[in-house]
Protein backbone atom coordinates (compact mmCIF):
# COMPACT_ATOMS: atom_id res chain seq x y z
CA UNK A 1 0.00 0.00 0.00
CA UNK A 2 1.22 3.17 -0.67
CA UNK A 3 2.50 5.48 2.47
CA UNK A 4 0.00 7.85 2.06
CA UNK A 5 -2.85 5.50 1.66
CA UNK A 6 -1.70 3.62 4.50
CA UNK A 7 -1.03 6.48 6.97
CA UNK A 8 -4.13 8.04 6.50
CA UNK A 9 -6.51 5.06 7.19
CA UNK A 10 -4.70 4.75 10.05
CA UNK A 11 -5.60 8.58 11.09
CA UNK A 12 -9.07 7.88 10.34
CA UNK A 13 -9.00 5.84 13.35
CA UNK A 14 -6.15 7.25 15.51
CA UNK A 15 -6.46 10.89 15.00
CA UNK A 16 -5.86 12.73 18.35
CA UNK A 17 -9.07 15.09 19.54
CA UNK A 18 -7.46 18.54 19.21
CA UNK A 19 -9.77 21.64 19.97
CA UNK A 20 -8.43 23.47 16.56
CA UNK A 21 -8.97 19.92 14.47
CA UNK A 22 -12.42 19.94 12.56
CA UNK A 23 -13.08 23.25 12.22
CA UNK A 24 -9.85 25.00 10.10
CA UNK A 25 -10.13 28.59 11.12
CA UNK A 26 -6.89 29.85 9.89
CA UNK A 27 -6.45 32.02 12.94
CA UNK A 28 -7.01 29.03 15.37
CA UNK A 29 -4.93 27.10 13.27
CA UNK A 30 -2.01 29.53 13.21
CA UNK A 31 -2.05 30.36 16.84
CA UNK A 32 -2.07 26.40 17.80
CA UNK A 33 0.94 25.88 15.54
CA UNK A 34 3.21 28.66 17.06
CA UNK A 35 1.79 27.22 20.70
CA UNK A 36 2.70 24.31 18.98
CA UNK A 37 6.19 24.36 18.52
CA UNK A 38 8.58 22.99 21.13
CA UNK A 39 5.88 22.51 23.10
CA UNK A 40 3.73 19.62 23.88
CA UNK A 41 -0.39 19.52 22.35
CA UNK A 42 -1.32 18.36 26.13
CA UNK A 43 0.25 21.44 27.69
CA UNK A 44 -0.85 23.44 24.31
CA UNK A 45 -4.73 22.79 24.98
CA UNK A 46 -6.05 24.63 28.33
CA UNK A 47 -3.65 27.74 26.94
CA UNK A 48 -5.44 27.48 23.21
CA UNK A 49 -9.08 27.38 25.05
CA UNK A 50 -7.95 30.39 27.14
CA UNK A 51 -6.30 32.57 24.74
CA UNK A 52 -9.29 31.94 21.70
CA UNK A 53 -11.54 33.16 24.44
CA UNK A 54 -9.30 36.30 24.96
CA UNK A 55 -8.34 37.09 21.91
CA UNK A 56 -11.05 35.16 19.91
CA UNK A 57 -9.73 37.00 15.95
CA UNK A 58 -6.95 38.24 14.70
CA UNK A 59 -8.39 41.66 15.62
CA UNK A 60 -9.06 41.12 19.58
CA UNK A 61 -5.09 40.37 19.46
CA UNK A 62 -3.87 43.01 17.47
CA UNK A 63 -5.64 45.58 20.01
CA UNK A 64 -4.68 43.63 22.93
CA UNK A 65 -1.60 45.07 25.21
CA UNK A 66 1.42 43.21 25.40
CA UNK A 67 1.00 42.76 28.85
CA UNK A 68 -2.13 41.21 28.32
CA UNK A 69 -0.74 38.55 25.84
CA UNK A 70 2.46 37.86 27.60
CA UNK A 71 0.03 36.85 30.89
CA UNK A 72 -2.05 34.69 28.64
CA UNK A 73 1.12 33.17 27.71
CA UNK A 74 2.95 32.91 30.89
CA UNK A 75 4.33 29.18 31.61
CA UNK A 76 4.46 27.83 27.69
CA UNK A 77 8.14 29.58 27.50
CA UNK A 78 9.66 30.74 24.47
CA UNK A 79 7.58 33.98 24.76
CA UNK A 80 9.44 35.37 21.62
CA UNK A 81 6.53 33.22 19.98
CA UNK A 82 3.60 35.49 21.83
CA UNK A 83 5.35 38.63 20.84
CA UNK A 84 5.65 37.68 17.44
CA UNK A 85 1.97 36.17 16.99
CA UNK A 86 1.35 39.70 18.68
CA UNK A 87 3.09 41.67 16.06
CA UNK A 88 2.03 39.76 13.09
CA UNK A 89 -1.64 39.77 14.26
CA UNK A 90 -1.00 43.88 14.04
CA UNK A 91 0.51 43.74 10.70
CA UNK A 92 -2.48 40.84 9.43
CA UNK A 93 -5.20 43.69 11.14
CA UNK A 94 -3.64 46.71 9.74
CA UNK A 95 -2.19 45.33 5.61
CA UNK A 96 -4.40 42.28 4.92
CA UNK A 97 -7.53 43.47 6.37
CA UNK A 98 -7.95 40.71 8.85
CA UNK A 99 -7.53 37.61 7.58
CA UNK A 100 -4.22 35.89 7.02
CA UNK A 101 -2.94 35.98 3.68
CA UNK A 102 -3.25 33.44 0.66
CA UNK A 103 -0.29 34.70 -0.99
CA UNK A 104 2.32 32.28 1.04
CA UNK A 105 4.89 34.68 0.39
CA UNK A 106 3.07 37.23 2.08
CA UNK A 107 2.01 34.64 4.90
CA UNK A 108 6.37 33.94 5.15
CA UNK A 109 6.74 37.69 6.12
CA UNK A 110 4.98 37.84 9.04
CA UNK A 111 6.84 37.79 12.44
CA UNK A 112 7.52 34.34 13.57
CA UNK A 113 5.74 32.15 10.63
CA UNK A 114 8.82 29.94 9.01
CA UNK A 115 8.65 27.54 6.46
CA UNK A 116 7.41 25.06 8.60
CA UNK A 117 4.36 27.36 10.18
CA UNK A 118 3.89 28.45 6.25
CA UNK A 119 3.12 24.70 5.18
CA UNK A 120 0.96 23.63 8.29
CA UNK A 121 -1.27 26.90 7.72
CA UNK A 122 -1.65 26.52 4.36
CA UNK A 123 -2.42 22.50 4.41
CA UNK A 124 -4.36 22.94 7.20
CA UNK A 125 -6.12 25.80 7.06
CA UNK A 126 -6.14 27.03 3.20
CA UNK A 127 -6.39 22.95 1.97
CA UNK A 128 -3.46 23.46 -0.02
CA UNK A 129 -0.92 20.89 -1.61
CA UNK A 130 1.89 21.85 1.01
CA UNK A 131 3.95 19.98 2.97
CA UNK A 132 6.03 20.82 6.26
CA UNK A 133 8.10 19.23 8.12
CA UNK A 134 8.71 19.52 11.83
CA UNK A 135 10.50 17.42 15.00
CA UNK A 136 8.14 14.65 14.39
CA UNK A 137 8.50 14.82 10.93
CA UNK A 138 12.13 15.05 10.15
CA UNK A 139 11.54 11.72 12.62
CA UNK A 140 9.47 10.14 10.28
CA UNK A 141 11.26 10.67 7.17
CA UNK A 142 15.02 10.08 8.58
CA UNK A 143 13.59 6.70 9.37
CA UNK A 144 11.46 5.98 6.88
CA UNK A 145 13.72 6.18 4.23
CA UNK A 146 16.76 5.73 7.01
CA UNK A 147 18.52 8.99 5.85
CA UNK A 148 22.18 9.12 7.29
CA UNK A 149 22.58 12.65 6.46
CA UNK A 150 22.55 14.83 9.63
CA UNK A 151 18.81 15.85 9.81
CA UNK A 152 19.51 19.07 11.49
CA UNK A 153 22.07 20.02 9.09
CA UNK A 154 21.20 21.65 5.59
CA UNK A 155 21.43 19.18 3.59
CA UNK A 156 19.55 16.92 5.79
CA UNK A 157 16.65 18.95 6.03
CA UNK A 158 16.67 19.44 2.27
CA UNK A 159 16.16 15.77 1.92
CA UNK A 160 13.91 15.65 4.22
CA UNK A 161 11.50 18.64 2.65
CA UNK A 162 12.33 16.52 -0.54
CA UNK A 163 10.34 13.23 0.79
CA UNK A 164 7.65 15.21 2.89
CA UNK A 165 6.90 16.98 -0.59
CA UNK A 166 7.00 13.57 -2.48
CA UNK A 167 4.73 11.90 -0.96
CA UNK A 168 1.83 14.58 -0.59
CA UNK A 169 -2.11 12.93 -1.37
CA UNK A 170 -3.35 15.81 -4.00
CA UNK A 171 -6.38 17.32 -1.52
CA UNK A 172 -5.31 16.01 1.59
CA UNK A 173 -2.20 17.59 2.91
CA UNK A 174 -3.76 18.66 5.84
CA UNK A 175 -4.46 15.73 7.06
CA UNK A 176 -1.56 13.82 5.71
CA UNK A 177 0.86 16.15 7.59
CA UNK A 178 -1.20 15.70 10.74
CA UNK A 179 -1.39 12.38 10.61
CA UNK A 180 2.49 12.47 10.39
CA UNK A 181 2.68 14.34 13.44
CA UNK A 182 0.46 12.36 15.57
CA UNK A 183 2.24 9.29 14.32
CA UNK A 184 5.63 10.80 15.34
CA UNK A 185 4.14 11.75 18.91
CA UNK A 186 2.59 8.53 19.54
CA UNK A 187 3.78 6.22 17.76
CA UNK A 188 7.43 6.52 16.24
CA UNK A 189 9.00 7.80 19.39
CA UNK A 190 12.05 9.40 19.75
CA UNK A 191 13.27 6.18 21.99
CA UNK A 192 11.66 2.68 22.01
CA UNK A 193 9.37 3.23 18.56
CA UNK A 194 6.28 1.04 18.86
CA UNK A 195 7.11 -0.48 15.57
CA UNK A 196 4.51 -3.21 15.98
CA UNK A 197 1.93 -1.00 16.11
CA UNK A 198 3.11 1.31 12.71
CA UNK A 199 0.95 1.13 9.54
CA UNK A 200 4.14 2.10 7.98
CA UNK A 201 6.07 -1.08 9.29
CA UNK A 202 6.45 -2.79 6.15
CA UNK A 203 7.68 0.21 4.25
CA UNK A 204 9.94 1.52 6.79
CA UNK A 205 13.36 1.20 5.48
CA UNK A 206 15.15 1.78 9.12
CA UNK A 207 13.29 -1.32 10.19
CA UNK A 208 13.81 -2.94 7.90
CA UNK A 209 17.76 -2.27 8.27
CA UNK A 210 17.26 -2.57 12.30
CA UNK A 211 18.35 1.09 12.94
CA UNK A 212 15.14 3.07 14.04
CA UNK A 213 17.13 4.18 16.93
CA UNK A 214 20.20 5.35 15.45
CA UNK A 215 17.97 7.66 12.98
CA UNK A 216 17.65 10.47 12.78
CA UNK A 217 21.26 11.45 12.91
CA UNK A 218 22.10 14.52 14.89
CA UNK A 219 24.72 16.25 15.70
CA UNK A 220 26.21 16.25 19.13
CA UNK A 221 24.61 18.85 21.53
CA UNK A 222 27.41 20.79 23.80
CA UNK A 223 26.37 20.64 27.27
CA UNK A 224 24.22 23.31 28.40
CA UNK A 225 25.71 26.00 30.56
CA UNK A 226 25.11 26.68 34.06
CA UNK A 227 24.47 29.81 35.39
CA UNK A 228 24.58 31.53 39.26
CA UNK A 229 22.05 34.71 39.71
CA UNK A 230 21.32 36.34 42.54
CA UNK A 231 18.28 38.34 42.79
CA UNK A 232 16.73 41.01 45.29
CA UNK A 233 13.36 40.81 46.99
CA UNK A 234 12.77 44.44 48.51
CA UNK A 235 9.33 45.16 49.91
CA UNK A 236 7.82 48.44 51.04
CA UNK A 237 4.56 49.13 52.31
CA UNK A 238 2.97 46.08 50.64
CA UNK A 239 5.22 46.70 47.53
CA UNK A 240 7.70 44.92 45.97
CA UNK A 241 10.35 46.24 43.46
CA UNK A 242 10.37 44.73 39.62
CA UNK A 243 12.10 45.31 36.79
CA UNK A 244 11.39 44.70 33.41
CA UNK A 245 13.33 42.97 30.58
CA UNK A 246 14.05 44.69 26.87
CA UNK A 247 11.57 44.37 24.73
CA UNK A 248 14.04 41.20 22.61
CA UNK A 249 15.73 38.81 23.76
CA UNK A 250 15.16 35.99 26.33
CA UNK A 251 12.20 36.57 28.08
CA UNK A 252 11.91 39.93 26.33
CA UNK A 253 9.27 42.52 27.94
CA UNK A 254 8.53 40.12 31.25
CA UNK A 255 9.11 41.41 34.45
CA UNK A 256 11.27 39.82 36.67
CA UNK A 257 13.29 40.40 40.86
CA UNK A 258 16.42 42.90 40.02
CA UNK A 259 18.90 40.07 39.34
CA UNK A 260 22.49 39.88 38.28
CA UNK A 261 24.62 37.06 37.02
CA UNK A 262 27.50 36.52 39.95
CA UNK A 263 30.36 33.91 39.58
CA UNK A 264 31.35 33.16 42.94
CA UNK A 265 29.25 33.47 46.27
CA UNK A 266 25.68 35.13 45.42
CA UNK A 267 25.09 36.36 49.38
CA UNK A 268 28.92 38.14 49.05
CA UNK A 269 28.50 39.42 45.39
CA UNK A 270 24.85 40.11 45.05
CA UNK A 271 25.09 44.28 46.08
CA UNK A 272 28.23 44.74 43.98
CA UNK A 273 26.64 42.72 41.16
CA UNK A 274 23.35 44.50 41.39
CA UNK A 275 25.11 48.09 41.33
CA UNK A 276 27.43 47.05 38.02
CA UNK A 277 24.41 45.72 36.15
CA UNK A 278 21.64 48.00 37.04
CA UNK A 279 22.74 50.83 39.43
CA UNK A 280 20.66 49.86 41.89
CA UNK A 281 22.04 50.03 45.57
CA UNK A 282 20.93 47.54 48.18
CA UNK A 283 21.58 46.13 51.49
CA UNK A 284 21.51 42.28 51.54
CA UNK A 285 19.68 40.86 54.36
CA UNK A 286 18.25 37.32 54.83
CA UNK A 287 18.61 34.42 51.73
CA UNK A 288 14.53 34.62 50.89
CA UNK A 289 14.68 31.24 48.59
CA UNK A 290 16.98 29.46 45.79
CA UNK A 291 15.33 28.76 42.47
CA UNK A 292 16.03 26.50 39.48
CA UNK A 293 14.76 26.54 35.88
CA UNK A 294 16.11 24.65 32.65
CA UNK A 295 15.62 27.02 29.79
CA UNK A 296 16.92 25.30 26.14
CA UNK A 297 20.22 26.41 25.66
CA UNK A 298 21.71 26.95 29.46
CA UNK A 299 20.27 26.29 33.15
CA UNK A 300 20.33 28.93 35.87
CA UNK A 301 19.98 29.05 40.07
CA UNK A 302 18.86 32.15 41.25
CA UNK A 303 19.56 32.83 45.18
CA UNK A 304 17.23 35.05 46.23
CA UNK A 305 17.97 37.39 49.38
CA UNK A 306 15.29 40.02 50.71
CA UNK A 307 17.02 43.56 50.35
CA UNK A 308 16.30 47.21 51.62
CA UNK A 309 16.49 50.08 48.97
CA UNK A 310 19.81 52.65 49.05
CA UNK A 311 19.44 53.98 46.14
CA UNK A 312 17.16 53.55 43.30
CA UNK A 313 18.07 54.95 40.03
CA UNK A 314 15.20 56.50 38.42
CA UNK A 315 14.06 53.97 35.37
CA UNK A 316 11.46 52.99 33.12
CA UNK A 317 12.21 49.34 33.84
CA UNK A 318 11.71 49.78 37.54
CA UNK A 319 8.39 49.50 38.96
CA UNK A 320 7.05 49.01 42.78
CA UNK A 321 4.41 46.71 42.26
CA UNK A 322 1.98 45.75 44.88
CA UNK A 323 2.18 42.52 45.81
CA UNK A 324 -1.29 41.51 45.41
CA UNK A 325 -1.54 43.02 42.33
CA UNK A 326 1.89 40.52 40.97
CA UNK A 327 -0.58 38.43 38.88
CA UNK A 328 -0.77 40.96 35.81
CA UNK A 329 2.42 41.48 35.51
CA UNK A 330 4.10 38.65 33.18
CA UNK A 331 6.77 36.64 34.71
CA UNK A 332 9.20 33.44 34.04
CA UNK A 333 8.60 30.42 35.74
CA UNK A 334 11.56 31.70 37.78
CA UNK A 335 10.86 34.49 38.98
CA UNK A 336 7.01 33.61 39.31
CA UNK A 337 8.21 31.10 42.01
CA UNK A 338 9.51 34.04 43.84
CA UNK A 339 6.61 36.09 43.60
CA UNK A 340 4.07 33.09 44.72
CA UNK A 341 6.40 32.84 48.22
CA UNK A 342 5.48 36.46 48.97
N1 LIG B 1 2.25 19.62 16.17
C1 LIG B 1 2.28 20.79 15.53
N2 LIG B 1 1.15 21.01 14.86
C2 LIG B 1 0.34 19.95 15.09
C3 LIG B 1 -0.94 19.58 14.67
N3 LIG B 1 -1.66 20.38 13.87
N4 LIG B 1 -1.39 18.41 15.07
C4 LIG B 1 -0.66 17.63 15.89
N5 LIG B 1 0.54 17.91 16.31
C5 LIG B 1 1.06 19.06 15.93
Amino acid sequence: MKLSTALLKWYSKHARAMPWRGHPNPYAVWVSEIMLQQTRVETVIPYFEKWMKLFPDVKSLANASERDVLNAWEGLGYYSRARNLHKAAKTVASKFNGQLPLDLTDLRTLPGIGRYTVGAIASIAFNMDEPTLDGNLRRVFARLYDVTEFADSPAGEKILWAFAAQNLPKGKAGEYNQALMDLGATICLPKNPRCLLCPLTKICTARKNGTQALRPVLKLKKQAPHYVHAAAVMVRRGSVLLSQRPADGLLGGMWEFPNARVSGDPAAELAKALRSASRLQIKRGAAFCIVQHAYSHFKVTVHAFRCESVFIPKNKNLKWVKIKELDDYPMGKVDRQIAKKL
